[in-house]
Formats: structure tokens, sequence, C-alpha cells
């Protein structure tokens, strides 16, 4: 028999989900079928057969097939220290030191670099691993409408007199909004007031810069930046995520940042997984460019059908529909049409401000493209008609 304490506990937990559930916002782990349009896998190389045989390869020749401890105890290998070598220098920085997510990179690094001293200013739609680093590090947090530099200058005047150092955290490019920061707008604001900058590059990496290194490299701040983040769950198709910065940045992180300290290695032979991913990400300039280009065609189509795709400029295209039950509706009529596309709601995103994320990737065709937005667009004929049936 259970104990009343679990009892009571187990209605608890079913009572929460009843709540998501009523307000459509219980989650459930679903397999993707049809068109993928949600995937990160932006260069496609997932299902790359030179990558496959790279792993196979490190699999094959490694001396462990396990992390066996953390990098501090017996998790360290030559592949790590090579490859952090060599993604600083894909970076643009001194070092990089991997953590095994970009989840636990940026609670690692926020959680370990500032604290009650510092103040840390953060972009509203920040991803919620920068958002629980900083709050996990006890930091005083401004957090600055979307984008609006103004507001950041204003904010980071009125705490130029107050003793605490400063620390600017952004997205390159916008994970739920797929937009980018001006960084060198960024860049200017932080010198101006001395405050640091943090940039995370996870849908960046791989996909924008020159050879794919970035947009902190592409306006020649990776070297002024406190921090760069660049995952490896994304465009480079393995898991995992680099901090890259200063060399004492390194030396900080791996004497202070728990998520490094208190967790095991992944194997060896990943690091080799990621080594090839880069070597093949980094030759592909032409499939970029026509990702890019792709995604600003198919943009420039939605907006001439009168969707609001936000102005955004990179593979990843939102289309805001504002309500949530419009959104699910639409969500559920293209994946009724053979493609897989989720509906992103609040809480990820504000209330309002529900759309549609579709992230493009190099696995999908123009004729692909060209078909979900025939089907978007019989989806909201079918809902005015609805519309105008119900007020008929
Ligand atoms: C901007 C951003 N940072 C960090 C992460 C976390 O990376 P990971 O999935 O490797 O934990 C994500 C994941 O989606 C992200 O979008």
């Amino acid at each position: 028999m259970p104990s009343d304490a679990l009892s009571a506990w187990k209605a608890r937990l079913h009572q929460g989900l009843s709540a998501l559930e009523a307000s459509s916002q219980r989650r459930s782990l679903a397999e993707i079928h049809g068109v993928n349009f949600c995937s990160n896998d932006y260069l496609g190389l997932a299902g790359d057969p030179g990558l496959r045989a790279a792993v196979a390869q490190a699999v094959s020749n490694a001396e462990k097939v396990g992390g066996t401890g953390s990098r501090l105890l017996s998790g360290q290998t030559e592949e790590w220290r090579v490859l952090e070598d060599e993604f600083a220098e894909f970076a643009g920085t001194e070092s990089a030191l991997f953590f095994t997510t970009g989840y636990a990179a940026n609670i690692g690094l926020l959680s370990s670099l500032v604290g009650r001293d510092d103040v840390v200013f953060s972009d509203e739609r920040n991803h919620a691993s920068l958002i629980d680093g900083i709050r996990l590090s006890g930091a005083r947090k401004v957090i600055y409408p979307h984008l609006n530099l103004n507001a950041l200058e204003d904010a980071l005047r009125q705490a130029s007199g107050a003793p605490w150092r400063k620390v600017i955290v952004s997205e390159s490019v916008f994970s739920m909004d797929g937009d980018t920061a001006p960084l060198v707008e960024l860049a200017n604001l932080a010198e101006k007031y001395h405050a640091a900058l943090i940039l995370d590059e996870a849908h960046a990496t791989g996909v924008h810069g020159p050879t794919g290194h970035g947009l902190a490299v592409a306006a020649g701040l990776a070297p002024k930046v406190l921090a760069i983040i660049h995952t490896c769950g994304k465009a480079l198709a393995s898991a995992g995520a680099f901090v890259c910065g200063p060399g004492v940045l390194k030396e900080h992180l791996l004497n202070h940042a728990r998520t490094f300290i208190f967790s095991t290695a992944l194997p060896p032979y990943f690091a080799a997984q990621i080594r090839a991913a880069l070597g093949l990400a980094e030759g592909m300039d032409a499939e970029r460019a026509s990702l890019l280009q792709r995604a600003s065609t198919f943009r420039a189509a939605l907006e001439s059908e009168g969707f609001d795709t936000a102005g955004t400029a990179s593979q990843i295209v939102p289309v805001l529909l504002g309500h949530n039950d419009a959104t699910l509706d639409a969500a559920e009529h293209l994946q009724r049409e053979g493609f897989a596309i989720r509906g992103i709601r609040p809480p990820t995103v504000s209330e309002g401000a529900s759309r549609l994320r579709l992230s493009l990737t190099t696995r999908i065709s123009e004729e692909e493209l060209s078909r979900l937005l025939h089907s978007l667009v019989r989806w909201r004929s079918r809902q005015s008609s609805l519309a105008v049936a119900r007020h008929a």
C-alpha cells in the first residue's frame, strides 16, 4: 500500500498536470512525422554519411567508450584537449571549455561568474538556460525589452553610479523569433558603460558568420567579448556546448562552474564526432548561403500572402498568429497535411505572441516549402469561412 505521503504527492502531481491540460499547456513526448520543421539540424549533418562514418571510426578506435568521471578526475583525454584548442580557433577566442549541454554551459557560466555584487542586463527573450543561470547566480537583474537598446542604455546609465559590476547577456540569433541582436551596438554600449558582454550563439553556430563561425566573429567582436556560447546540438549535429573567451575565463570555469566540475565527461569518441562535424560544417559555405536564401524567399512569400513573420532574417521563420487557439489549430492542420510543426505558446513566448516556429534546414526542399505555404493559406481561408459562418 502506498503511504499517505506518497498518495498525497501523486494527487498533487495529477492536479498540476490537469491544470496544464485545462489551459492546453500540457507537454508530451511525441515522435516527429512528416516534413520536419522542428529540427535544429540546420545543416542536415545529423544524417550525413561522412559524419556517421567518422563516429563509427572513432568508436572503433576508442580506448574507452565511457566518460568514466568528471573531466577533473578521469574524464580528461587528449581528444577533449585538442578539440577545445581547435574550437577556440573557430570561435576567435583564446580558449574554449566544453560542457555536456548548452543548458549546463549557461548555468555553469552565469552562476559561477556573477553574484550578489553584480547586475546582469538580460534581453527579455533570452533562452531559459540564460535566465536560470542568472537566477541561480543571485545577481541583480534588469530585463530589458527585446532588442530595445534605448531601454538598455537607460538601465545602464541608471546603474552607472552603483558599485556593481555590469554584464550584458544576449543571444545573437534569437531562438523563438529568429531575429538577430545588433552586436556592434551592444558592444559599444558595453564599452561606454564599463559592462562586459556575453553572447549565446546557439542558433548562429555553423550557420552564420564567415565559414559558420558565428556573428561575434562576423562583427570582429570575438576577442572583446567576455564569453561566447556555441552549442553543438544544433547545426553541429552532436550535443554539448563550448564557453569561449579569454584563457582566464576557462581557468575560472573549470575551478568554479559546478555543472562542469560535478558532471561526468562525455566519452572521448564524442569529441571526435564534434571535431568531424566542425570540419564538415566549415566546408559548407554553399549550403549555408542556399539555406539563408531559401529562408528569405520563403519569408517574402509568406509576407506577400499577408502572414506576419516579424521581419526576421535567419533560418528560423516565425509565423505570428497571436492567439493560442489559432496557433494550435494551425499546427494541427499542418500536421494532418504532413508537416511536423509545433505551435509555440505562452509561457515560452509572451501572451498574445503565439506563433508557429518554422525551423528551416538544408534537408527541406523548395517544393516542400511551397506545399507548406499553400497549406497555410488553405488553413487561413478555412478559418475565415468559419468566422463568417459564426457571424452569419
Ligand atoms: C539560445 C539557446 N541557448 C542554449 C540552449 C541550450 O542548449 P542545449 O540544447 O545544448 O542544452 C538552447 C537550446 O535550445 C538555446 O536555444
